[in-house]
């Protein structure tokens, strides 16, 4: 079966092509990032009106590369939510068209499952079931995963996602938007023990997460050192907070594997592409015995792929619901769970 999938919930024009028995055939993506930096945070109008001059475009060098038609696609998978509900409708209105006119399903696809699903697009995919780390600009949050469409919710943030966090951060250090990255990429210079920033709700006990309080401490911090900051005390701050998030998220990784009796964690979404995270998961995990799986560093971030993928994945179960369509700008990932 041969998956056309559409992303377009944000700031990010995704299309892929998905194969159920050859795997990925072809992805796309247009990143608005550019677009959006000079305003310092994404523009929704801005957002869906770059969505729909990019989509046919991304669709028709997608099909080439994998040298198919539009009569050989099955079915076409489209993220319906969460997200911004104009950029939303743009995948959405040209996954629907187009599946009525081939007279094909168009299939719906929440965003996060789509992050949750893409470490299972690479070679050393892990089997059912797992802890899974989905951490990103709007969402930090651990889930138990059994199987396709069965996602049970182990803990939260309370305030701020962790890439908002990075972002929040970022902006006070006047590193532009996106922050995460390039913020990541100034703690590569920074030295430890220079500053310390608090780990919010490390030994809470349970597998919740608030990253609000770090964000003041870093403002306070800053407002606390000599006007203009030097290069190298940015560097400083930027490593100490990447330190504070990381040591939280893969504590609480690590806990979660532990109440669950499970040995292996995914990690994905934006927040996923952090390499301090990575050593960290991966160097306590495999003191605690258990496998770690990422996708590749451009799936962390929204795509086409994962959606692709994730689309596949529900009509190899039948779980394609048929329904007039629609978005859902808010959209909790448990009620995807069978009733
Ligand atoms: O998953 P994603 O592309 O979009 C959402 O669905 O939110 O994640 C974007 C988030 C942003 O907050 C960005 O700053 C963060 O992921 N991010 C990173 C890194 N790369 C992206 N944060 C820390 N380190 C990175 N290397
Ligand atoms: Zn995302």
């Amino acid at each position: 079966m041969l998956i056309l999938g559409i992303e377009s919930s944000c700031d990010e024009t995704g299309v892929a092509l998905y194969d159920t028995q050859h795997g990925l055939l072809a992805h796309a993506l247009h990143s608005q990032v550019e677009m959006h930096a000079e305003y310092g945070g994404v523009v929704p109008e801005l957002a869906s009106r770059d969505h729909i001059k990019r989509v046919l475009p991304l669709l028709t060098h997608t099909l080439q590369q994998a040298n198919k038609s539009l009569s050989d696609l099955h079915a076409i998978a489209y993220t319906q939510g969460p997200g911004l509900s104009g950029a939303l409708l743009v995948g959405t209105s040209v996954a629907n068209a187009l599946a009525f006119s081939l007279n094909i399903p168009a299939i719906p696809v929440h965003h996060l499952e789509g992050h949750l699903l893409a470490p299972l697009l690479e070679a050393d995919a892990p089997a059912f079931p797992f802890v899974a780390l989905l951490v990103s600009g709007g969402h930090t949050q651990l889930m138990q995963v059994q199987g396709i469409g069965e996602y049970r919710l182990l803990g939260d943030t309370l305030d701020d996602a962790a890439g908002e966090a990075f972002d929040k951060t970022a902006k006070l250090l006047e590193l532009g938007y996106p922050g995460g990255p390039a913020l990541a990429k100034l703690a590569e210079q920074g030295r430890p023990d220079r500053f310390k920033l608090p780990r919010s709700m490390l030994h809470s006990g349970d597998l919740n997460f608030s990253f609000s309080g770090l964000k003041t401490a870093v403002l306070t911090l800053i407002q606390n050192q000599a006007a203009p900051l030097d290069t190298q005390t940015r560097a400083d701050i930027a490593y100490e907070f990447q330190e504070a998030v990381t040591d939280v998220l893969a504590h609480k990784c690590l806990l979660a594997l532990k109440q669950t009796g499970m040995s292996q964690l995914i990690v994905s979404g934006g927040v996923g592409a952090n390499r301090r995270l990575r050593e960290k998961l991966s160097a306590r995990a495999q003191q605690a015995g258990a496998q770690v799986h990422y996708p590749r560093i451009e799936f962390c971030t929204d795509n086409g792929a994962m959606i692709a993928f994730a689309g596949a994945m529900r009509a190899n179960h039948n779980m394609i619901k048929e329904s007039a369509f629609s978005v859902k700008p808010r959209w909790d990932l448990a009620d995807l769970n069978p009733a």
